[in-house]
């Protein structure tokens, strides 16, 4: 795991633009927080994109934005990438426009606050779907083209919560550690075949996430809540760099680093009093 401070995030994050330039990303969740960002440095660096998510509005602003400012190429693709099989229709509908992916960030997800018993299984599963089975689907579908080509860089979008359980978070948090260690093995895997995976795992971000999962902000919570820019930056830095996971932010590593002196029932009472459950 590599260690980022919030800090060293704006000044190192520079990218070679050759290298990128011709190449097309796709983002999923870029209506929205963090999935904004990539876009916006994805295109700072000639790449070409295409986004996804349900909203079309946004995701249209935003390209206009990004083809004015950088001159690239913008594709809006509104989908709800929680319905079962969704993955495969973006994929057709990339292959009839034949724009190929060289760089995928798999960054659409949200999650669920409050007690499991007291939340409608129907959006615990569509939660479900969207952060575990989707995720999985576009990571093989993209990643087999890219094996193909022996080149292809894919940023999967884990979080501080993957490290240990989280009362008041439980099925969310449970679908992030499997983000983490699915992707993490897949770096180790894919490395041969040319293709770089890269697990980022944010802390609390101010974007749309509070809202989409209903969950309240603590005081602790707000002290330790990161911009969005230097999340996303972290990400890319580390994708172009092959690292297998980073976690952004001095303040979130400490945490993460205390998990390995505490025995998990105080981690999930820490936990518990951060996310207000
Ligand atoms: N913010 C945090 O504190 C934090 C911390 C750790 C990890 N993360 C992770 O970071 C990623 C980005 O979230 P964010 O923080 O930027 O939150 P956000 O502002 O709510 O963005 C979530 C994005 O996912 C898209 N999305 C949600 N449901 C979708 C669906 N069914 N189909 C297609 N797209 C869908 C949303 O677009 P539409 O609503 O338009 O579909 C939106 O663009 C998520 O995977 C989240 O779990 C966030």
């Amino acid at each position: 795991m590599q260690i980022v401070t919030q800090a060293q995030a704006p000044e190192t994050f520079a990218g070679k633009s050759n290298e990128r330039t011709s190449r097309r990303a796709l983002i999923t969740g870029a209506s929205s927080g963090m999935g904004l960002e990539y876009a916006e440095l994805l295109a700072a660096q000639k790449v070409n994109l295409v986004l996804a998510a349900r909203r079309k509005e946004p995701m249209e602003k935003l390209a206009a934005e990004l083809r004015r400012k950088y001159g690239v190429e913008v594709v809006v693709e509104p989908i709800d990438l929680a319905v079962p099989g969704a993955a495969a229709r973006l994929k057709t509908n990339l292959d009839e426009k034949s724009l190929q992916i060289d760089i995928l960030v798999n960054n659409a997800g949200y999650g669920l606050h409050g007690d499991f018993l007291d939340t409608s299984l129907e959006r615990t599963t569509n939660m479900i779907q969207l952060n575990i089975t989707t995720v999985t689907e576009l990571s093989f579908i993209f990643g087999q083209d890219m094996a193909a080509r022996g080149t292809g860089h894919i940023l999967l979008i884990a979080s501080i919560l993957s490290f240990q359980p989280v009362p008041g978070f439980a099925a969310y948090a449970a679908t992030k550690s499997y983000v983490l260690s699915f992707g993490e093995a897949l770096h180790d895997e894919m490395h041969s075949r040319g293709v770089t995976v890269t697990c980022l795992c944010p802390g609390h971000t101010e974007t749309g996430f509070d809202a989409a999962a209903s969950a309240p902000v603590s005081p602790v919570l707000r002290f330790l809540t990161m911009k969005a820019r230097p999340t996303a930056e972290t990400g890319l830095r580390a994708l172009w760099k092959g690292k297998a996971s980073v976690l952004p932010g001095f303040l979130n590593n400490i945490i993460v680093f205390s998990n390995r002196l505490t025995p998990r029932s105080m981690q999930r009472a820490v936990m518990k009093s951060v996310t207000g459950a």
